[in-house]
């Protein structure tokens, strides 16, 4: 089916630009047309972007061959891109907000019953239906807020036998498509379960669950939470070139609580994105940039802790060095909005809209690319036909409503849903 949408707000396109730099905030008619174009979508693919005036003398009103629809002037932007998400699991952490409040740290909350081996627990003992169900859910909370294609890990089994469940419901999830689409990621290091230690848990993920994950063939990434106190470098290393050599693409979680030096293994690696970043030394960003390792911010991360600072995006900008944003959605920080992410760089670290847009749009295509092999995270000619229209026509209203949905209505791989 055809669609042809008119009377477009600004649209933000980012068809020439591939990284947000001082030089694109500067010129910003090259990533945003002004108001007055309009669009084709044949199938999930758009054909054209012209005037809105032409494209009413061509096309009138609809027909049996293709629809008209008039966006009223409203602003907008591509589908949102979530590079980083644990979106399994089950069960409830509410009771750490107590412990947070007595003043323990996240490491000491692990320690004392909760954090990822609570969860762990939980999510074994559910049905695969149940685990599904939840993961529809939030995918659909994800689409409200404007997410048209998400990253997702495993990573709450811990065994072979739960993680490849993970991953099994992860893909049949990824069939349904009036969902976004998922990039499935294996994440079986990502505590150190019960009954093993370091030494003996990298074993059995070596000789018994990475093979198995391979077999499987569903997961098309692998990452590893490096940080002091859970995989440290060697092990995290021994993991990641396994997982390398059987074909998968390699991630990090890195320095999300101290600067536990993964800045340098993730460039060692050359991982496609080290994600936290919190505390990595400027050293080690340098290298990063040097060896293409992009920056995954997890901005949500350090607002649920309570934490006071937050990366220091505007030294990416500035430098013009490869970074994205995304929500990190787990137990321990529950949001799948990226406008509220976009809102933690606008409002609160005073970052231009346009950058914190970048950074989970184009930015986050060249880390997460689509699996129909077209262009998302932009709006462009050829490419595929994902893109939010928001509730007016200020396209920078797109972060500037945390707690809301500033989205009207998704166009996912062509079709157009409202919410
Ligand atoms: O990225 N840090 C490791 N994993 C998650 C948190 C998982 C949890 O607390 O359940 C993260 O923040
Ligand atoms: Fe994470």
């Amino acid at each position: 089916m055809r669609r042809v949408f008119l009377d477009a707000g600004p649209i933000v396109h980012f068809g020439n630009v591939t990284r947000v730099n001082e030089h694109t905030l500067h010129n910003t008619s090259e990533s945003i047309h002004e108001s007055g174009m309009g669009l084709i979508v044949d199938d999930d693919t758009i054909i054209q972007i012209s005037e809105s005036d032409d494209l009413k003398n061509e096309y009138g009103s609809t027909t049996e061959e293709y629809e008209v629809i008039s966006l009223g002037g409203s602003a907008i932007i591509p589908g949102l891109i979530d590079s980083h998400t644990h979106l399994l699991w089950e069960g409830d952490r509410s009771f750490e907000v107590s412990m947070k409040r007595k003043g323990l740290t996240y490491q000491q909350i692990a320690e004392s019953g909760g954090g990822i081996a609570y969860t762990v627990n939980q999510t074994r003992q559910a049905s695969s239906n149940q685990i599904y169900l939840t993961g529809r859910n939030r995918l659909k909370l994800s689409l409200k807020n404007g997410t048209t294609h998400l990253e997702a890990k495993s990573g709450y089994g811990l065994t072979t036998d739960t993680e490849c469940r993970l991953l099994e419901v992860m893909n049949d999830l990824n069939k349904e498509s009036e969902l976004p689409s998922i990039d499935l990621t294996w994440m079986g290091a990502h505590a150190i379960p019960k009954n093993h230690n370091l030494k003996t848990y990298v074993e059995e993920i070596l000789s018994e669950q990475l093979p198995a994950i391979l077999d499987q063939g569903y997961a098309r990434n692998a990452d590893v939470f490096c940080e002091p106190g859970w995989f440290d470098l060697e092990s995290t290393e021994d993991i990641l070139i396994s997982a390398s050599k059987g074909g998968l693409s390699k991630r990090l979680h890195i320095d999300e609580f101290e600067d536990g030096d993964g800045g340098r293994l993730a460039s060692d690696l050359q991982v496609v994105t080290a994600d936290h970043a919190h505390h990595t030394s400027e050293v080690n960003r340098i290298t990063m940039n040097d060896n293409n390792v992009n920056a995954g911010f997890l901005p949500g991360t350090p607002f649920s802790q309570g934490e006071k600072e937050y990366p220091p995006f505007q030294q990416y900008i500035g430098q013009n060095w490869k970074w994205t944003i995304a929500t990190d959605f787990n137990p321990n920080c529950q949001t799948l909005s990226l406008p509220f992410i976009g809102s933690l760089l606008v409002q609160r670290n005073q970052i231009h809209p346009l950058a914190a847009l970048a950074a989970c749009t184009v930015h986050a295509a060249e880390i997460s690319p689509h699996p129909s092999g077209k262009s998302h995270g932009t709006i462009e000619k050829g490419g595929l036909a994902n893109f939010n229209i928001l509730k007016n026509e200020h396209w920078e209203s797109w972060c500037l409503t945390p707690g809301h949905s500033p989205i009207a209505g998704t166009v996912l791989e062509g079709k157009m849903i409202i919410h």
